[in-house]
């Protein structure tokens, strides 16, 4: 079975004391997670190795960073290299997240570099993919993520595809408390995989976990992660109430 995956995007909230005490509460509720389920927290970068060293111990919960940077290594300040966060024994990097694409240009390109440099230092990206309102209403979101896939995913071989996590997260759907209906998320993840799956084969497109984000709560993610093919969340929000994540953590299936 594909890994489920509940991840939280804390995105640049929270000091460090707040961010602990979260990570406590949540590990305090004893939640047994199945072998193929899995909890991310991603962390601001100044965390990552102190909330690895709270994680480290429970098997199935990882910490992420949320970005790092297309370069090896260089003469680029205030960047972070996939290399630094691998040297730290950090497992996990969000990719190409809309605020990124949005705020900081990310394009398809940059982050099909980005995900190499991940991918050679053996960490998985959380790649993110989705469409603006205006593709939505225009009715061409599935040409929109189509684009985002072959322009940073298809240099990549079957192997490498394989270690990578996709997230959807339509962005009219992000910090609106509008989420996509079951419906929606369902269908736009069956594109997904069918574009996995010509390019590839069925049976790595079936491998992929493809997390929903966008309004993820705690009071919806049964029905979103209920849907055949959303393999769990990526949460911005809903992460930061240790009730509220609990919550969609034991939603996964
Ligand atoms: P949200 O954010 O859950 O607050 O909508 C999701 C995300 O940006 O990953």
């Amino acid at each position: 079975m594909r890994k489920q995956i509940a991840a939280a995007n804390w995105k640049m909230n929270l000091t460090w004391a707040q961010g602990k005490k979260l990570l406590q509460d949540i590990l305090a509720a004893g939640i047994s997670l199945k072998d193929n389920q899995h909890a991310i927290f991603g962390v601001p970068s100044p965390y990552l190795t102190l909330a690895d060293v709270v994680v480290r111990e429970k098997s199935n919960y990882a910490v992420s960073a949320q970005n790092c940077y297309d370069k090896k290594s260089g003469a680029y300040t205030g960047e972070i290299a996939a290399e630094m966060l691998q040297s730290v024994g950090i497992k996990y990097c969000i990719v190409g997240h809309s605020e990124r694409r949005e705020y900081f240009n990310e394009s398809n390109q940059m982050l099909a570099e980005k995900l190499n440099r991940c991918l050679e230092n053996g960490i998985t990206p959380i790649f993110c993919c989705g469409e603006p309102l205006p593709v939505r209403e225009a009715g061409a979101q599935n040409s929109h993520v189509e684009l985002q896939l072959k322009e940073s995913l298809f240099h990549l071989s079957a192997d490498q595809l394989k270690s990578i996590v996709i997230a959807y997260e339509p962005i009219w759907a992000i910090g609106t408390g509008k989420t996509a209906s079951t419906e929606q998320a369902q269908e736009m993840h069956a594109c997904v995989r069918a574009v996995l799956a010509e390019k590839y084969s069925a049976s790595v497109a079936d491998e992929i976990s493809i997390l929903y984000g966008g309004s993820v709560k705690a009071n919806n993610a049964k029905e979103l992660f209920s849907c055949p093919d959303v393999d769990g969340g990526l949460v911005g929000g809903a992460s930061l109430v240790a009730a509220d994540f609990i919550t969609i953590i034991q939603s996964l299936k």
